[in-house]
């Protein structure tokens, strides 16, 4: 029987060790919160990185490890430190990642990054081959993987390759200060089919195609000498259905049964007549706007003295890339800003924000989701947000305001949000305030709609719509031979 094999730099499970005992934790970020429903319901293997290197892997766990991926129907990879020092804190992280986000000034060409990039690369595609059976289906997902579409391609020449990318793709303008911006195209070009968040990104990916290559393009297509690669956008959904029922839960959760979490945030509601409480979840990523956010936050204290002792910002940032310079340095500027403005603001009874710098389990995600009146999220740049989709799913009675930066992807899709420039204080602020006097008619309107949309449009259509379009550039290119 034929099946999908997915493949992605992380898998959903990652592993670490402790005390000489492995330690088994779900992934973060939108890739594998988004896929891992996808993959729970079907029938496929997931290939990727184990999260482990090597090194640290004794001998009497490899076993283990093996088994504890098996268990999920993964196939888990495992690299040298050496390896993911140049591939992942390396050539992703420090090239791709932020050029793909428009951070150029971050971007570092290593040319041994690069090399380890491939090699990296070339060992994904090695796993994929080595489990392949004709038939199957291959989808390759995220900057990490840029080039396996090809790689894959050269040896086995009419496999079913689909390719998403989950993160923005720049214009070619930026695109082009790529040293191996070549390669990287050619490398994308082995699948059938490849998919972008949304048309902006397929349209820049397309020009940079166009003008890089000189590939012809028509439409969303490019024809190449031995055949076409499609191209398309395909917005990326959550799982609906659990994010409302885990909304449901919670809301019918008895008093002894709620988390600690959920005794603060009711305490913070119930302290004063008009308390409200406004949410940001990220990773600590510098994309994800969170110094903006907080200055924001700050100016609109100034603004807006009235909701000083009311308002209580509840930042949860998640560890992320910590190997990362850029990730260091705005780890300690995000801890000496809320300590500043805690300082500045705070009263005997009250701090302004409540910082977390850790991951936390799903249930008081749905907690923070379910309790908090408003959602500021200000990414500078964002593939998609998933967090965005995920808050207005968990608003059982509809009510809570989303205040979303237009430069994330789902802000093509949720115009009904109130949506900021996030580079704009007197706009974010001013926003803020309208959250916060918004009548609850209002904000139940523009949820009803928004909620009705992410219920059509969630990560099941997303993977159903890109395997049917796969599918079909196949059949397309059995019927021109
Ligand atoms: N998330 C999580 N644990 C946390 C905080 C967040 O699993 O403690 C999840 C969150 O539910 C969301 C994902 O991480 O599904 C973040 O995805 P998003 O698209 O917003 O951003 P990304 O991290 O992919 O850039
Ligand atoms: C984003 C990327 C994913 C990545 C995730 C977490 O969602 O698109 O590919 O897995 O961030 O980042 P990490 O570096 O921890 O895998």
């Amino acid at each position: 029987m034929s099946k999908t094999i997915i493949i992605s730099n992380r898998l959903p499970l990652q592993i670490s060790i402790k005390k000489g005992k492995l330690n088994v934790t779900p992934s973060v970020g939108g890739l594998a919160t988004g896929l891992k429903s996808f993959h729970r319901d079907g029938d496929s293997v997931w290939i990727g990185w184990s999260g482990l290197t090597a090194e640290e892997l004794p001998e009497n766990l490899i076993n283990e490890v093996t088994q504890k991926a098996k268990d999920e129907a993964c196939i888990a990879i495992n690299f040298t430190e050496k390896e993911i020092e140049g591939f992942y804190y390396g050539f992703s992280n420090r090239s791709i990642w932020p050029l793909f986000h428009y951070f150029m000034e971050f971007t570092e060409w290593e040319s041994w990054h690069w090399e380890t990039y491939k090699r990296v690369n070339q060992k994904y595609a090695d796993a994929i081959l080595k489990n392949y059976k004709d038939g199957d289906k291959i989808w390759i997902h995220d900057y990490q993987l840029l080039l396996v579409p090809n790689m894959v391609r050269e040896q086995a020449p009419n496999a079913t390759i689909g390719f998403f990318n989950h993160i923005p793709f720049p214009s070619y303008e930026v695109f082009r200060t790529m040293p191996w911006r070549e390669e990287i195209l050619k490398g994308l070009l082995g699948a059938d089919l490849i998919g972008f968040h949304t048309y902006d990104y397929e349209r820049h990916f397309l020009s940079s195609v166009s003008r890089i290559l000189r590939h012809q393009v028509n439409f969303n297509e490019v024809s190449l000498p031995e055949r076409m690669v499609k191209v398309d956008s395909f917005p990326m959904g959550i799982d609906y259905n659990k994010f409302e029922q885990a909304a449901q839960d919670h809301f019918e959760n008895s008093l002894e049964n709620q988390s600690d979490l959920q005794r603060r945030l009711d305490h913070h509601r119930k302290g004063a007549p008009g308390a409200k409480l406004i949410l940001s979840i990220d990773r600590l990523d510098y994309t994800k706007g969170i110094a903006h956010r907080i200055r924001a936050f700050e100016y609109f204290l100034e603004k807006y003295p009235q909701y000083i002792e009311k308002i209580r910002l509840v930042m949860l940032a998640v560890p992320s890339r910590s190997e990362v310079p850029q990730y260091q340095l705005l780890k300690k500027e995000i801890d000496a800003l809320v300590g500043r403005i805690n300082g500045k603001f705070a009263t005997v009874s009250w701090t302004p924000i409540w910082y977390f710098y850790r991951s936390m389990p799903f249930n008081n995600l749905i907690d923070l989701y379910a309790s908090c009146d408003i959602a500021l999220l200000t990414p500078i740049r964002d593939g998609m947000n998933l967090v965005a989709k995920e808050y207005i799913a968990s608003r059982k009675d509809q009510t809570g305001v989303l205040i979303l930066s237009e430069m994330t992807g789902a802000a093509q899709e949720m115009n009904e949000a109130l949506l900021i420039n996030p580079n704009n204080f007197e706009q974010i602020a001013d926003a803020i305030n309208q959250a916060i006097e918004m009548p609850e008619e209002e904000q139940i309107k523009r949820n009803k709609t928004l909620q009705k949309r992410l219920k059509r449009y969630d990560v099941e259509k997303w993977a159903n719509d890109f395997m049917k379009s796969l599918t079909k550039t196949q059949e397309t290119r059995q019927s021109n031979k």
